[in-house]
């Protein structure tokens, strides 16, 4: 096998959402909201939940996406060479939830490696598939971005701003290494952190450091400073859409799809505006599902695939922005 050759085909997707409906107005029942104004801020309609009385966590809803993409894929669990979890709400504070999905696959030794890239999970993890695909560490690949976040979120007028935008859920995909010589795969990647904006979106706790103040103050609360990452999400995701077609030698005009985080309407709303994007070129679909975190992006391309918007040929803009703060893109013509 040439290593030089050697590209990553998304083989197959899957996705499964958690079982409870949670309607606009619901939320009104526990905390000072409207379905108008969750509208009208961040287009969301509606989002699914685990039970509250269930036992059901990131690694459960990862393993029912994983099976519909294994079987798309036509691909056991022993086919899979490696497994990247992507979570920032997972089953247990540590082991990380891909060695409980590599367990419940039924699996033995296979690696399983948990990213915390949050929002941008889908795009660390398709770059790291990628480079272990083409440096021959790893032919077949399971990524997997599953959220559970519902059983944290304050369900009380105080966590208000956060707990109506997060839904529970999971995607996955297959990937594979494939011999070509065509520009397809992964053609370009671009990605970035910058901690010193840690504590715009953050949780503190569990953490090594726990004092008793951390623990009054409620800091295991999800904490976000949501006007400064909307800003933040508007001008840096154009930014980094260019700095990724560039990378590639293309113009926007070359792209078919772009498939975006799914935090806010309006967000991606205004990228498309200001990167004059037409109608119909980027996908949403947070209004049936809320912010998934590290699901969202595999969910949306899962639906984009079944809906015809992605097909062989079809190059693709994957975008995002979230805790970190990390941010990216990556390009990718499907084939
Ligand atoms: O995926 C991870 C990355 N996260 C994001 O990208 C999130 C980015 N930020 C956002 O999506 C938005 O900032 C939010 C949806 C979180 C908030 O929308 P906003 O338009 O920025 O509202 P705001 O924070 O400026 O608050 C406006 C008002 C405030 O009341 P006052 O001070 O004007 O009286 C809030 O207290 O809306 C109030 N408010 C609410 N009212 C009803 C905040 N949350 C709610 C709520 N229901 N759930």
């Amino acid at each position: 096998m040439d290593y030089y050759n050697r590209k990553m085909l998304l083989k197959s997707t899957g996705r499964y959402i958690a079982p409870w409906l949670v309607k606009n107005d619901d939320l009104a029942q526990w905390m000072d909201t409207s379905d108008e104004w969750i509208r009208q801020r961040t287009g969301i309609e509606q989002r699914y939940w685990v039970p509250e009385d269930g036992d059901i966590g990131a690694s459960d809803l990862g393993l029912e996406a994983s099976k519909i993409a294994l079987e798309r894929a036509g691909w056991t669990p022993e086919d899979i060479d490696l497994i990247i979890f992507g979570t920032l709400s997972p089953d247990m504070h540590f082991p990380g939830s891909g060695c409980l999905l590599q367990h419940k696959l039924g699996l033995d030794t296979t690696p399983a490696l948990d990213i915390r890239q949050q929002c941008s999970a889908f795009l660390y993890g398709l770059t790291t598939a990628d480079a272990f695909i083409r440096s021959g560490h790893a032919n077949r690949i399971l990524f997997v971005g599953a959220e559970v976040h519902s059983p944290a979120l304050v369900k009380a007028d105080r966590g208000r701003d956060v707990t109506v935008i997060f839904g529970d859920g999971a995607g996955a995909a297959c990937l594979e290494g494939v011999e070509t010589d065509e520009p397809v795969g992964v053609i370009s990647s671009v990605l970035h952190s910058q901690g010193e904006f840690a504590r715009s979106l953050m949780m503190p706790l569990p953490a090594s450091r726990i004092t008793e103040e951390d623990v009054r103050e409620g800091r295991h609360d999800a904490y976000m400073d949501g006007r400064n990452i909307f800003k933040t999400a508007v001008r840096k995701l154009p930014e980094v859409a260019n700095e990724a077609l560039e990378k590639a030698g293309l113009s926007i005009d070359d792209i078919d799809i772009i498939i975006p985080h799914q935090a806010n309407l309006r967000i991606n709303q205004a990228v498309q505006k200001s990167m004059n994007i037409p109608d119909g070129k980027m996908y949403n679909n947070i209004h049936r599902y809320g912010n998934m975190t590290a699901a969202s992006i595999p969910v949306a391309l899962d639906e984009a695939i079944e809906e015809k918007l992605v097909d062989k040929g079809s190059t693709v803009l994957f975008l995002g922005l979230g805790a970190g703060l990390t941010w990216g893109g990556v390009i990718y013509r499907h084939f």
